[in-house]
């Protein structure tokens, strides 16, 4: 398989501009390094404040490394160009009405995406759209809706097309299932496999559920407190885990449900 993504001795560090100690520096993530194959899902895991926000948006360009290099397909990732990323390397929030915009119907929000990723005319934007809406679970009708006339679910699925509409090769999930309520989850979960199936494209996700992690994921991250704890294949990590924290995120699970909901068919339907 090629390598889709390598991370090279990648950290981030924060300097407290202000409080009580001004100058501290706060060290998120120490120098990580791994790579993920091409149509891999990986799921990094960990308990708060361990990093996992500040790799995914390390990887998606939201924020610049401290040291090391990101290279995607064997290039090296500019951090000051996001233009270069953004076609690639998709991001999608936890909370899914925030980040889409109240003021701009969903058509209009999906076509910006081309705009600014594609020389497409925008009749082919137009097009794009709806056969991206129909991929995503949605109708036609939803292009004029606007983001507060449509459910938690179906506001997620707008977030997934924005996120597939320009064909990239990462999605990046920030606990981004979470606020959804279990059955929802699993049909968006379900979603996200069949694309992936369908587009080859690579997964990232943070989440805190070992039940959606042994679904999902080909390869798992553990962090602890910025460090990489353990990293391997999903199968090895289940039958050998090497470390106490691989073993208790892995067995812990509040949402036990969300198995069983996942593993009957895959869904496109509308919440
Ligand atoms: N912009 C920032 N400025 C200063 N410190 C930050 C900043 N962003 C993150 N940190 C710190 O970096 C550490 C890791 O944060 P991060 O958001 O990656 O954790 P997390 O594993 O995603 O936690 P959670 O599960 O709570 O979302 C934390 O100690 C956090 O306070
Ligand atoms: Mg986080």
């Amino acid at each position: 398989m090629t390598k889709l993504l390598e991370l090279k001795n990648v950290s981030k560090y924060y300097v407290h501009k202000d409080g009580w100690l001004p100058g501290r520096k706060i060290c998120a993530l120490e120098p990580l390094t791994l790579t993920l194959e091409r149509g891999e899902t990986l799921a990094i895991m960990g308990e708060t404040g361990s990093g996992k926000s500040t790799i995914a948006k390390l990887i998606a360009g939201a924020e610049k490394p401290s040291t090391g290099e990101i290279y995607l397909n064997g290039q090296l990732l500019d951090p000051r160009n996001y233009r270069q990323r953004s076609r690639h390397i998709r991001m999608i929030f936890q909370d899914s009405l925030r980040s889409l915009n109240p003021q701009t119907t969903i058509g209009r929000q999906l076509s910006e995406a081309l705009l600014f990723n594609t020389t497409l005319t925008s009749e082919e934007q137009r097009d794009h759209v709806m056969l991206t809406l129909r991929k995503v679970g949605l109708l036609p009708d939803h292009y004029h809706f606007y983001p507060h006339m449509l459910s938690s679910g179906q506001q997620q699925r707008v977030c997934i097309a924005r996120a597939i509409i320009v064909d990239p090769q990462i999605i990046v999930a920030d606990e981004a299932f979470v606020s959804l309520d279990p059955s929802i989850r699993a049909q968006i979960i379900n979603l996200i496999l069949d694309l992936q199936e369908d587009m080859s494209i690579s997964f990232i996700f943070v989440s805190h559920s070992a039940e959606i992690v042994k679904h999902v994921a080909d390869k798992i991250l553990i962090m602890h407190h910025g460090k990489l704890v353990e990293f391997g294949s999903t199968q090895t990590m289940m039958l050998q885990p090497q470390e106490q924290l691989t073993r208790l995120l892995l067995q812990t699970d509040l949402q036990n449900n969300v198995t069983a909901a996942t593993s009957s068919s895959h869904s496109t339907t509308q919440e």
